[in-house]
């Protein structure tokens, strides 16, 4: 398809946080990223089980597990601890408060529910950094080469995570937008949170941050991206609408959703020679607005449905889930 361009490992790991970080700190969110993670990381991620490493916990709310049963006839539970990437972990939380975390590629947006509501993401401790990663879809699809390099002719050999702390802070979905640049030029730009809201309806908002984005793009973007012609920002307004920061930049590729457009659609814009197209939901009926869903449905469950002791296993928990989902079903007919 002509309106993708084509993909290489190359390419894709041009988007990896650490790639494109050390160009862009001044104009993103703090982060810091961590390389050496403890070789049995990616193991304790893979394996069944929600089980929150030895240690991990804050003080005041670990939970001590006592250790009773004597039953042989079961498979011992592995237990993982990794006191080094903790005490990275806890320092970095000192410094920045708290932070939300990402692997090579992705957030673990999906698995927020695991966090108290209110405040998605906000990781104060290692385990609720271990415990988000674990039950995140978006985080598994970074730890399996075949997914990250899907599509790509070639897979690099060596396959090794990072883990990257973003200092945390509330982030107003309703002021995001995702900014599609193709053949190194911008040409469109979407509202990312998906419901209706009144600013971006107005014409002269719109003409605003149209203009505030393409300024932004023009002086600090285009002349530091040297990767490739093609990528996607996402990019969070202030409050006045008057300036903003980079969230993160994402592969012009299938697996990044366009939005409010299609891929053929901007394939099209691009080609017509159009000017930067802002798209929004212009009214509450708009077939893309999900007033009350939750973007990730699938992986939701409600927080007082997950205990945070220690050795739930995974058949435990997603029993709950389904009845979970069978009760929010059943109160939504
Ligand atoms: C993830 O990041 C590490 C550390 O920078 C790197 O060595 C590795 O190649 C990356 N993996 C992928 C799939 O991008
Ligand atoms: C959004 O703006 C359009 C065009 O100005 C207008 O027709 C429409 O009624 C507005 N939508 C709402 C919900 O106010
Ligand atoms: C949830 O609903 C499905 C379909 O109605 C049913 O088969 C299943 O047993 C229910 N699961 C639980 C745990 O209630």
């Amino acid at each position: 398809m002509t309106a993708l361009p084509p993909l290489s490992a190359a390419y894709v790991l041009s988007f990896q946080f650490s790639s494109w970080y050390p160009r862009f700190s001044s104009k993103t969110i703090k982060s810091t990223i961590i390389k050496r993670l403890p070789p049995d990381f990616v193991e304790y991620l893979d394996s069944d089980g929600v089980i929150v490493p030895e240690g991990s916990e804050n003080l005041e709310s670990a939970t001590i597990v006592e250790d009773d049963s004597d039953d042989e006839t079961e498979e011992p539970e592995k237990r993982y601890s990794f006191p080094d990437l903790d005490a990275e972990i806890r320092q970095c939380i000192t410094e920045y408060g708290a932070v939300f975390p990402k692997l090579n590629f992705s957030s673990p947006k999906d698995a927020s529910w695991i966090l108290p509501a209110g405040s998605p993401l906000k990781c104060t401790s290692p385990s609720d950094i271990y415990l988000l990663l674990k039950c995140s879809d978006f985080a598994n699809h970074d730890l399996s080469k075949h997914h990250v390099f899907e599509g790509c002719e070639e897979h690099p050999e060596s396959y090794n995570l990072e883990l990257v702390l973003r200092k945390w802070y509330s982030i107003d979905r309703s002021r995001e937008c995702r900014c599609f640049v193709r053949k190194n030029s911008l040409i469109g730009i979407s509202q990312r949170d998906l419901n209706y809201y009144d600013f971006w309806n107005d014409s002269t908002t719109q003409e605003k941050i149209t203009s505030v984005i393409r300024a932004f793009w023009q002086t600090e973007i285009q002349p530091k991206w040297s990767f490739s012609e093609d990528y996607v920002f996402d990019f969070l307004l202030t409050r006045d609408l008057s300036r903003g920061h980079i969230i993160d930049f994402s592969p012009y590729a299938i697996r990044t959703d366009p939005l409010l457009f299609s891929y053929e659609e901007l394939w099209d814009l691009y080609q017509s020679g159009a000017h930067l197209v802002l798209r929004v939901i212009d009214s509450r009926a708009h077939p893309a607005a999900n007033m009350n869903a939750p973007i990730h449905q699938h992986n939701m469950i409600p927080f007082e449905a997950f205990s945070m002791s220690s050795g739930r296993d995974i058949n435990e928990f997603s029993k709950v889930w389904q009845e979970e989902l069978n009760k929010s079903i059943q109160d939504q007919e």
